[in-house]
């Protein structure tokens, strides 16, 4: 198979950098081209990242000069697939104008998520929502494909399997890791010894997304799933890992292990097609009573191209029509670049892009 050449922008930073090493000698993709902001431009790839220094990566991607973060630079290095792991501010405008030039682009930006020709995908979920993306390349000659919000990449992963005994509502308190919030988020001084009851708009991402990767597709359309949330999202000095207390209510009584067998059971599309980056297990329960914990857990997921993309719960309980457990996902991985490259093998799979 001739890969398809591929831009990151935003390669510098925490999911820059997973994206890297997500993409460095990839079956599908060759990494031909990186961006970051003008600080970096004009330096070697592995000479912008030696803080990063545990980074396994092939001489050919470290040596990778950094472009500017331009169309212009983009287009030149003949990339066809975009990954962007840009700030929103700076994301928005210009995936506009590279889906405008044709291209692909597969990103974790929150700039387009509500859009409603914009899929807002996680393979196991909601792989019916690419349909989407067939509409933009009607309107467009290349399509946006957004991941979701870090937590809500894992909650949603936990509530599908769910919803074969009706979901009601779901209070879920989040415990986020500082690599969260990037490279320079959160200050040291404010968050070592302490727990911040508070990320800006994360709540209303946690609703709003949520309820539209579980919606339904209706003609052109996305119909929100009726759920009720109630998210309270809280950062913790912890590096990586957001872990999640989930509490789902459903109409009827459930038992703690119908729900385990509902999740660890549980497969899809990416598993099916045996997609490079999808884990063999998406959902991991744990019986132990102290786990998941975030320096033990987060990099779950087997073959070793999947690691950090399974999910872990544990602590299931049932009581009445309640099931309440925790939830570990790894936020750059599943929860932004490893999300991203699973979309971007499916949408390739499924034939809605290819290299020419
Ligand atoms: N971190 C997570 O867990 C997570 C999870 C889901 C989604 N996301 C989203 O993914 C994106 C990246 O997050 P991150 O945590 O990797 O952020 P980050 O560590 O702050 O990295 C941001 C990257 O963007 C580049 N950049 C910043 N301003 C720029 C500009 N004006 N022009 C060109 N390049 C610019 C930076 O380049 P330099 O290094 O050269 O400055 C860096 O490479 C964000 O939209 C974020 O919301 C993050």
């Amino acid at each position: 198979m001739i890969k398809i050449k591929a831009a990151v922008l935003g390669c510098n930073g925490l999911v820059g950098r997973q994206f890297a090493r997500l993409l460095d000698e990839h079956p599908y993709f060759e990494l031909s081209c990186l961006t970051a902001s003008a600080r970096s431009v004009g330096k070697r790839f592995g000479e912008t990242i030696a803080n990063g220094r545990s980074l396994p990566l092939s001489e050919k991607t470290a040596s990778l000069v950094v472009r500017e973060t331009t169309a212009a630079a983009v287009m030149q290095s003949g990339a066809r697939v975009v990954f962007s792991a840009l700030p929103a501010s700076v994301a928005g405008e210009l995936e506009l104008e590279l889906r405008q030039k044709g291209l692909f682009i597969f990103t974790n930006a929150s700039s387009h998520r509500m859009d409603p020709l914009v899929p807002l995908l996680i393979p196991e979920v909601n792989a019916a929502h690419l349909a989407l993306a067939e509409e933009q390349l009607r309107e467009f000659r290349g399509f946006i494909i957004t991941n979701s919000n870090c937590s809500v990449a894992g909650l949603a992963m936990v509530l599908k399997p769910l919803t074969v005994f009706t979901l009601q509502a779901v209070t879920v308190t989040t415990f986020q890791a500082i690599s969260g919030a990037g490279q320079r988020g959160v200050a040291a001084w404010d968050i070592l010894g302490n727990v911040i009851p508070y990320i800006a708009d994360e709540e209303e991402k946690v609703r709003r997304e949520t309820k539209k990767i579980l919606g339904t597709l209706a003609g052109k359309q996305i119909r929100d799933h009726e759920l009720e949330i109630y998210p309270s999202c809280s950062r913790v000095p912890v590096k990586n890992g957001h872990l999640q207390s989930i509490s789902v209510e459903f109409p009827k009584p459930v038992s703690a292990d119908g729900i385990a067998a509902a999740l660890s059971g549980f497969t899809a599309e990416p598993q099916q097609l045996a997609l490079p980056t999808a884990p063999h297990q998406p959902k991991l329960v744990q019986k132990n009573a102290d786990r998941p914990q975030p320096p033990l857990d987060v990099d779950a997921g087997e073959p070793a191209s999947a690691r950090g993309m399974a999910v872990t719960v544990g602590r299931l309980r049932s009581q009445g029509n309640r099931c309440s457990f925790f939830l570990l996902v790894h936020n750059t991985v599943r929860g932004a670049a490893g999300g991203c490259v699973l979309n971007a093998e499916l949408a390739l799979k499924k034939k809605l892009f290819k290299g020419e």
